[in-house]
């Protein structure tokens, strides 16, 4: 069974590319490497033993997007395929509105001519703002985003919703990310931050790689357990799996108009300061950190309540906090031994 894979070079991606072929899945991955790098096609190779199926395209070309599925024929799409750093959306909202939105509407309408019927969405929690009541559930409201990014993923969602329910043969599910980190135990494929990271993990494994002079703890002051920041840390190759439950869901639904929303995550919170000793812990090093002022948008805590997905989906996250950062660090140091390799 072919899927479609958006943006499948990149972190979550790439990890979901493995899973789907571990599932007995074909996936077929188009990418134009805005956010990714060619170099994880080639660690995909090493951990598959083959190439998987490859198109260097943008999801805007509408003329590239029908000449692939003239070609294939495909029984699913994940769209992963987006702009994805909040900051950046705040500085230029019209290039976040256009690709991540565009793409999806072009996507759906694609599906729509070559009768794909399954659709997952990659969307995130960040759609809750910062929601009232802990754990979020799928029934917590939605408040505006902190974000022009997090307003992508919401009207994404509402886009896809409309679609489906306007009695297209397409089905699909919104998937919510909490916080994704790690990478496969392989230390092949992970994450590939462009540029100075934004997210935390990726800037502590730069830090305890000596890219990065030190970590600043963006505040201390939140009404926390140590008084940093909450988050729902989940392990790529869980959330990776979660998107084959989810296909199979899509599969075992024949009624046409399904559509719904999952919370993907661990359902447990951990502070910023409880990443950062679990790193030291795990990995037998001390990391240069500090404690900085909070970073503006900031969430103080958020994690999932993770039920529905998994009593509906059948999922459940396998993987400790711990595993994530041993995986992240482990593919840090692949990464800046390649590097050194190639400087010579
Ligand atoms: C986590 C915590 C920071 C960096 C964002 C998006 C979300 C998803 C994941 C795309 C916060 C703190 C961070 C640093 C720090 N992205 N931190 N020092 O903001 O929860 O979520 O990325 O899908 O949609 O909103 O993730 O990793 O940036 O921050 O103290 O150098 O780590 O303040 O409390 P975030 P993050």
């Amino acid at each position: 069974m072919k899927i479609l894979v958006t943006g499948g070079a990149g972190f979550i991606g790439s990890h979901t590319v493995v899973e789907l072929l571990n599932a007995g899945y074909e996936p077929v991955i188009i990418d134009n490497f805005a956010n990714s790098n060619p170099s994880a096609l080639a660690g995909l190779r090493q951990i598959l033993g083959q190439d998987v199926p490859f198109y260097d395209a943008d999801c805007n070309d509408s003329e590239a997007l029908n000449a692939i599925f003239e070609k294939e024929n495909f029984q699913g799409v994940i769209h992963f395929a987006a702009h994805k750093a909040v900051g950046e959306s705040v500085a230029k909202p019209l290039m976040y509105y256009r690709n991540n939105l565009n793409s999806t509407v072009l996507l759906l309408e694609t599906m729509q001519k070559y009768g794909v019927p399954n659709l997952v969405f990659s969307s995130s929690c960040t759609v809750y703002g910062q929601p009232e009541h802990l754990p979020v559930t799928e029934e917590t409201p939605r408040l505006p985003a902190q974000s022009p990014y997090g307003n992508t993923k919401a009207i994404c969602e509402d886009i896809i919703r409309d679609t489906v329910h306007a009695g297209t043969p397409i089905k699909a599910i919104a998937l919510r990310y909490f916080n994704p980190i790690g990478a496969h135990p392989s230390g092949l494929i992970g994450e590939l931050p462009l540029g100075v990271p934004g997210n935390l993990v990726p800037f502590i494994t730069q830090t305890a790689a000596g890219i990065r002079e030190k970590l600043t703890v963006f505040g201390s002051d939140y009404n926390t357990a140590d008084g940093t920041c909450v988050r729902d840390f989940i392990h790529v190759v869980d959330l990776a799996k979660a998107h084959v439950q989810a296909l199979r869901l899509l599969d075992s639904r024949e009624e046409a108009g399904y559509y719904d929303i999952f919370n993907v995550g661990t359902g447990q919170g951990n502070t910023v300061l409880e990443v950062i000793r679990t790193f030291e812990e795990v990995n037998d090093l001390k990391l240069n950190y500090t404690i900085g002022p909070r970073r503006p948008g900031d969430v103080e805590k958020i994690y999932a309540q993770v039920d529905k997905v998994n009593d509906v989906m059948g999922w459940r996250a396998e993987k400790s906090l711990a595993e994530g950062l041993q995986d992240a660090w482990r593919w840090e140091q692949n990464l800046q031994l390649k590097k050194s390799i190639v400087a010579g």
